[in-house]
């Protein structure tokens, strides 16, 4: 389809094409800055590229979904203010010519289908599936993990949103039918299979909240803190991550209320996703499912980033035969619910839930029913 836009734009075939898809988290939620473990799996929902070289140093980037274009140089990229959508891409031009990969002037034509706002990693499948174009288009070497560092990077610095590695992990090195299992301190990882009877179901509120970037900030620091108040209780910790269970309610009394249940959160999401793995490899869908009812409960009570839409999707979801778990996913305040169903249940889930949101709040939010799919390095 790119491929065919860009011919229509440019009047000429595209030396170049890449494909990156978003993400869904089936369990670790916030506990990617905080070096933990994380349990995504990519989506059959992508960002595309196609484009090919110019002999100059001028990018022309069109995007479809936007039907918007901008011009810049590659010899200075400044934020746009006013195209926001290209300021994935524009970083990661940045930070490639920064990390020593001479690029060259460039017709680009990118689009997709990943729902934009919704927590699914959008912004994650552009800036992948950037640094994928451009390894395509010019064939410089570039290790798939350094690849990702320098997505994030884009996200983090150039777009100025503090988030993990989650998402751009996600989005380059899942594999179909697989989660990804992710230690973000080592940056170690396996794929787990996805049982074939199960379906990830997946609600949008809808909500797109302007809070949840300053929460998630909020969220980052209050982690922080609650390491320094460990640290001076005499645990030698570097991160949220090396805190035992036991530990830190040994301390509980020391630390004030939000730090205490800031890290509570983290420390048993940690041990849930290990569980959770574990489950899934031997086959207790049940258990896996309860974990991921459990995440969402810590999520909304010690953490506090769900949300009264979140909390109705879930509830909703947990009263339909052949559920077996769901939670918000995500950085939470809106976007979406994720829901683990037994393959047969799952087109009367889907439709269900739907239904019933709609009675009780007025609107039909988006559903979705995702395939774990290859991420854009799959097989690297
Ligand atoms: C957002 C961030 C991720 C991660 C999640 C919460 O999706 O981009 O890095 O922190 O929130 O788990």
């Amino acid at each position: 389809m790119i491929h065919q836009t860009f011919k229509e734009l440019f009047g000429a075939e595209p030396e170049a094409v890449s494909r990156a898809p978003g993400r869904v988290n089936l369990i670790g939620e916030h506990t990617d800055y905080n070096d933990g473990f994380v349990l995504p799996t990519a989506i059959d929902r992508a960002t595309e590229f196609a484009g090919r070289r110019r002999s100059d140093r001028t990018v022309v980037l069109y995007s479809v979904d936007f039907e918007a274009r901008v011009e810049f140089s590659l010899d200075s990229i400044p934020f746009d203010r006013e195209h926001t959508w290209s300021n994935y891409f524009r970083g990661v031009c940045k930070y490639l010519e920064e990390e020593g990969h001479r690029l060259c002037g460039a017709e680009v034509v990118f689009g997709g289908n990943v729902p934009r706002e919704s927590g699914l990693s959008s912004s994650a499948s552009v800036e992948v599936g950037a640094v994928a174009f451009w390894r395509t288009l010019l064939g410089f070497p570039l290790a798939p993990r350094d690849g990702i560092r320098l997505a994030r990077r884009a996200e983090n610095q150039f777009v100025g949103v503090p988030s993990g590695i989650m998402d751009q992990f996600a989005s380059a090195l899942s594999r179909r039918n697989h989660a990804l299992f992710l230690d973000c301190r080592d940056l170690s990882y396996r794929h787990v299979p996805l049982s074939q009877g199960v379906r990830m179901v997946v609600f949008n509120s809808g909500v797109k909240r302007a809070l949840a970037q300053s929460e998630y900030e909020v969220r980052v620091r209050q982690c922080q803190q609650a390491v320094a108040q460990l640290q001076s209780e005499r645990l030698a910790i570097h991160s949220l991550r090396d805190v035992e269970p036991v530990a830190l309610e040994a301390r509980a009394g020391r630390l004030d209320d939000v730090s205490l249940r800031r890290a509570r959160h983290v420390v048993s999401e940690n041990q849930r996703v290990l569980e959770a793995v574990q489950a899934l490899e031997q086959g207790e869908l049940a258990r896996f499912g309860a974990l991921m009812n459990a995440s969402h409960e810590s999520l909304r009570k010690d953490y506090e980033v769900s949300s009264p839409e979140l909390d109705t999707l879930v509830e909703l979801a947990r009263n339909q035969p052949g559920v077996l778990g769901a939670r918000m996913t995500g950085a939470g305040f809106g976007g979406c619910t994720v829901n683990l169903v037994h393959a047969e249940a799952a087109e009367a889930v889907y439709k269900n839930v739907q239904d019933e949101y709609a009675r009780k709040r007025g609107y039909r939010p988006e559903a979705y029913i995702f395939q774990a799919s290859d991420g854009a390095w799959a097989g690297e």
